[in-house]
């Protein structure tokens, strides 16, 4: 009996493959309509829907699975004031959450099952069946005074690992609340890495216990104020915002960001300061000075205690804006000497490469913007981010030393860039370049000018906000929202599944969504609806 069973289901799966290869058109349109973003990479539409009732239960036998359905739990009473329990056994109209082992692909990849009966999550651990809640939380409509989710059976996996959105709080400091806001809508997204840039010229915004002048003095002033009163995270805070993150599956890399852009530092504690230049006054950190690098060490240790990443990025951007005064300081002129530097690069070299043995030492990856190409970093602790988009040929050194890369070029993924010809805040884009939602979703790594050797090298993409020009939550919003969802879908589905069009219905659903979270947003299909936020 068993053999008949099984050749029945060899020859139906046979039939759905036939079938599949003869209608790719009518597939993919099924597909498009499937209203997740990121899109899924394969959805088929059920018949009828799951009702949440009354008896509704989300099942974890395997109490390990229990943080995920909390989050579910957590997601279904926050938007929709569902009150639904767990159980530890198989129930009627239940949800369950399921590791199945033999599951294949990358990380992340997870199996969503909805059927009028039941839902079934499947996946080969938490971070699988995390996205796949957050698939059918995206799934979940009113219908009426009820509740349910649409019958579709997804199978889906990311395209890329590295999924990331960096934020300055250094030029602007946007606090707790707000933070935990995009984490959640990161994690709306799958978006998974939170690269969150600290420090910088205008304020130093992490409290070091060792060093507490950093937080305290390096704390006061933004890009719009500079007698701003100080503003940075406690210890505390940071603890509470990379537990929350956690829940949501998004790993937190701070940014201490060195040796230039080390203005607030300096301001904090002067003794460590390698000088500036006319514009830039106070840029660097001292690297002919041997206790620069016992005070560095110690802020990053702290840092590393704080967070549990395993990853510090140290910048190590523009350092030629403001080293200017290393040619006259006696320390860094001796160092040059002895060790035979012919010039800035080379100190600047030493300076990254002993900062990045420093971390090693405390098993932290070393990450780093693509200045650091040229330096002599491993590819086994190493993650390099191309941002120069004009520079290709930093991209192809990275690629040729085999080192780890996220792709964040200028174009298009800096989030501080005009997104419409309409707006007139931020930098000029007929200069700088426009990033619309469109340029960001259609991002590709193979239309780069490079030659890419291993698929595996590129991580992901990632979009960086920096604030010069974004003072306040609104424009933060406007500004964010919705190239977030565009740069999730380009960073989850590969290019030949994404379709611009459908993307624009599938976020037209998200917009009334923002709306209740109190976000204001670019409304991208009628952009005289929302203004620009000036600050
Ligand atoms: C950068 O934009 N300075 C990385």
């Amino acid at each position: 009996m068993q053999a008949v069973i099984f050749k029945y289901m060899q020859i139906k799966k046979l039939v759905f493959l036939i079938l599949f290869l003869l209608t790719p058109g009518a597939y993919l349109a099924a597909q498009q309509a499937c209203p997740v973003v990121p899109l899924p990479v394969q959805a088929v539409k059920g018949k009828g829907a799951f009702r949440f009732g009354e008896d509704t239960r989300i099942v974890c036998r395997d109490g390990r699975t229990m943080p995920v359905a909390h989050y579910l739990q957590q997601e279904l009473f926050r938007r929709h004031r569902l009150t639904v329990a767990m159980k530890p056994a198989q129930a009627a109209q239940s949800i369950s959450l399921v590791y199945d082992g033999k599951w294949k692909g990358p990380v992340g990849a997870y199996g969503l099952e909805i059927r009028a009966d039941r839902v079934t999550i499947t996946a080969r651990d938490n971070e699988g069946l995390f996205n796949g809640v957050v698939s059918l939380v995206q799934l979940v409509r009113q219908e009426g005074l009820s509740f349910e989710a649409a019958s579709w059976s997804l199978k889906d996996q990311p395209l890329y690992q590295w999924r990331g959105l960096m934020l300055d709080e250094s030029r602007h400091f946007f606090g707790k609340e707000k933070v935990k806001q995009i984490l959640d809508w990161m994690a709306f997204y799958k978006l998974n890495r939170f690269h969150w840039h600290l420090t910088d010229q205008p304020g130093w915004r992490l409290e070091i216990k060792q060093y507490p002048r950093l937080a305290m003095v390096g704390g006061i002033g933004n890009s719009s104020n500079e007698n701003a009163a100080a503003a940075y995270y406690t210890q505390e805070d940071i603890r509470e915002i990379v537990a929350y993150a956690a829940e949501r599956f998004i790993v937190i890399i701070p940014e201490i960001d060195m040796p230039g852009h080390a203005t607030a530092a300096n301001r904090a504690y002067p003794e460590f300061s390698g000088g500036g230049s006319a514009k830039f006054p106070h840029f660097t950190f001292n690297p002919g000075k041997e206790d620069t690098y016992q005070y560095i060490s110690r802020i990053l240790k702290e840092t590393d205690v704080l967070f549990p990443s395993q990853m510090v990025h140290i910048g190590g951007d523009e350092v030629h804006f403001g080293n200017e005064q290393w040619r006259s300081d006696t320390g860094v002129q001796r160092l040059m000497k002895q060790a035979g530097m012919k010039d800035l690069v080379a100190v600047e070299r030493y300076f990254v490469e002993r900062v990045a043995d420093s971390l090693l030492r405390i098993q932290n990856k070393v990450l780093a913007w693509d200045e650091v190409a040229d330096f002599a970093l491993k590819p086994d602790s190493t993650i390099v981010f191309w941002w120069r988009h004009n520079k290709p040929e930093q991209l192809q050194k990275l690629i040729d030393k085999s080192l780890p890369v996220v792709l964040c070029p200028r174009l298009p993924f800096y989030f501080d860039y005009m997104q419409d010809s309409t707006q007139v805040h931020g930098p000029n884009w007929r200069k700088f370049g426009l990033n619309s939602t469109a340029a960001v979703y259609r991002f590709t790594r193979e239309a780069l000018p490079v030659k890419f050797r291993d698929a595996e090298q590129v991580l992901g993409i990632q979009a960086n906000v920096w604030t010069e020009w974004i003072a306040s939550p609104q424009r933060l919003d406007y500004m964010l929202f919705p190239r977030l969802a565009a740069v999730s879908e380009a960073a989850w589905t590969p290019a030949a599944q994404r379709n611009y069009d459908g993307f624009k219905t599938r976020l037209a659903a998200h917009f009334p969504l923002y709306r209740a979270d109190g976000l204001y947003y670019f409304d991208l299909l009628n952009p005289a609806q929302t203004g620009e936020p000036k600050e």
